[in-house]
C-alpha cells in the first residue's frame, strides 16, 4: 500500500497522500452528526467513531485513514476533568507536585477500551482499501493542556511549571510517556497500521528547553514503538528552529509544517521519511495559489521514495470539500519530471 510504503522510503507509483483533521467540522457529514452528538460521545461510540473516520475516505481517495478520536482521551482515565465547550476545558489543571500525585496511570484496555473498539470495528470495515493510522498526543502537548487547563497562546503556565518545578514536571512527563507508549500499542495490537504522536505546540519551546525537559520523554514513547512493526509518523510544528534535534527523537517519518522548504527540512532530517507540509490557509483560498503551492511542496520533495503528501497542521474548519478533492487529484497526477 503505498502509504505505508513511503513510510517505510520503499518506491511507490503515485506520491500518497492524506490529510491531518481530515474528518472533521468540513465535512457537511460530519456536521450533521454533530448535530446529534457530542464529540466525546462520537469518540466513545465505536459504531459512531468508525463512521466519522470512513466519511473522508468515501468522500476522497486518501491514501490512509485515521482514527476517530482525541489526542485528550487518555486525560480523563488520569483522572483529569475533561470537557469541550466547544474547546477543550480541564476543569482540575495540574498545577503542583500535589496534583500530580493525584494522577492516575491505567490500563489502557480498561480506561480507552472504546478506542481498541473502534480500531477493530475499522479495520473491518475498510477491509484493506486504505491503511488504518492510530495516534496519540506526543507528552509535551498533553502535559501543556494539562497544566493550562485548555488551549494556550503563549504557555506560559506551562513553561513556568517546567522551570520552576523541574522534578514535578519529570515526573508528570515520566507518567504521561508510559500511558503514550501503552496505549498506542494497544491501538497496534487492535490493528493499527501506522501511528502518529502529534506534538502540536512543541514549537512554543526553546530549543534548550526542547531538549532538556521535553526530547527525552518524546524519545521513549518514540523508541518504545520501534519494536511494534507499524511504522511511525513524528508529527511536529514550529520546529524549524530545532528539526534536527526533533527528528533524531525518534520515528520513521517526520512531520513538518509549512514554515520550512521541505527539501531544506528533508536534507536536516536525512535517512528518514517525510510528511507534509501545505499551508491548510491556503485550502480556504482561490484554485490558482493552491496548485502552484501544491505544486511547490510536491517538486521540493524530489520524487524520491520516503515522501508523504500532507497539510503543514490540520485541515480547518471553513475549507472548502472541494478544495481538498482537487488536491488529491493533483497530488495524484503528478510524476517527478
Ligand atoms: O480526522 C481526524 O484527524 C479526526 C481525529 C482527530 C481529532 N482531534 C478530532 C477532533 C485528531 C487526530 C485530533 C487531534 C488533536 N486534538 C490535536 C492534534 C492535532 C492538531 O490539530 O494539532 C489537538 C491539539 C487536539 C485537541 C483538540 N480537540 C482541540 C484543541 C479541539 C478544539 C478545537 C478544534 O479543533 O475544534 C478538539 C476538538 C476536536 N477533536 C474536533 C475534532 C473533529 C472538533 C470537535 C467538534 O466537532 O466540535
Amino acid at each position: 500500500m503505498r502509504f505505508l510504503d513511503a513510510c517505510r522510503r520503499k518506491r511507490t507509483d503515485r506520491v500518497p497522500v492524506w490529510f491531518m483533521r481530515q474528518a472533521g467540522r468540513y465535512m457537511p457529514e460530519y456536521r450533521k452528526l454533530r448535530q446529534k452528538w457530542s464529540i466525546l460521545q462520537l469518540a466513545k461510540t465505536p459504531e459512531l467513531a468508525c463512521e466519522v473516520t470512513l466519511q473522508p475516505i468515501d468522500a476522497f481517495p486518501v491514501d490512509a485513514a485515521i482514527l476517530f478520536a482525541d489526542i485528550l482521551l487518555p486525560l480523563e482515565p488520569m483522572g483529569a476533568k475533561l470537557r469541550f465547550a466547544p474547546g477543550p476545558v480541564i476543569d482540575n489543571p495540574v498545577r503542583a507536585a500535589k496534583d500530580v500525585a493525584r494522577l492516575r496511570d491505567f490500563d489502557p484496555d480498561e480506561g480507552l477500551g472504546y478506542v481498541a473498539e473502534s480500531v477493530r470495528l475499522i479495520r473491518r470495515e475498510l477491509d484493506g482499501k486504505v491503511p488504518l493510522i492510530g495516534f496519540a498526543g506526543a507528552p509535551f502537548t498533553l502535559c501543556s493542556y494539562l497544566i493550562e487547563g485548555g488551549p494556550s497562546d503563549d504557555f506560559r503556565t506551562t513553561k513556568a511549571f517546567m522551570a520552576e518545578q523541574p522534578q514535578a514536571w519529570d515526573k508528570l512527563m515520566r507518567l504521561v510517556r508510559q500511558i503514550t507508549a501503552d496505549y498506542l500499542w494497544m491501538q497496534v495490537r487492535a490493528g493499527a497500521q501506522a501511528l502518529q504522536l502529534f506534538d502540536s505546540w512543541i514549537g512554543a519551546l526553546t530549543p534548550e528547553q526542547y531538549r532538556r525537559h521535553v526530547q527525552p520523554h518524546s524519545r521513549f514513547v518514540l523508541e518504545s514503538l520501534r519494536g511494534s512493526g507499524v511504522p511511525v509518523i513524528s508529527f511536529g510544528t514550529g520546529t524549524g528552529g530545532f528539526l534536527e534535534d526533533f527528528a533524531s527523537a525518534g520515528g520513521d517519518v517526520i512531520g513538518v509544517d509549512w514554515r520550512v522548504d521541505l527539501d531544506a527540512a528533508w536534507k536536516r532530517i536525512g535517512r528518514k521519511a517525510i510528511q507534509g507540509n501545505l499551508d491548510p490557509i491556503l485550502l480556504l483560498g482561490d484554485r490558482k495559489p493552491l496548485k502552484e503551492a501544491v505544486a511547490d511542496v510536491l517538486r521540493r520533495s524530489g520524487g524520491k521514495p520516503g515522501y508523504v503528501f500532507n497539510l503543514g497542521h490540520g485541515i480547518l474548519p471553513p475549507t472548502p470539500v472541494d478544495n481538498v478533492k482537487a488536491v488529491v487529484d493533483w497530488v495524484h497526477a503528478w510524476r517527478p519530471s
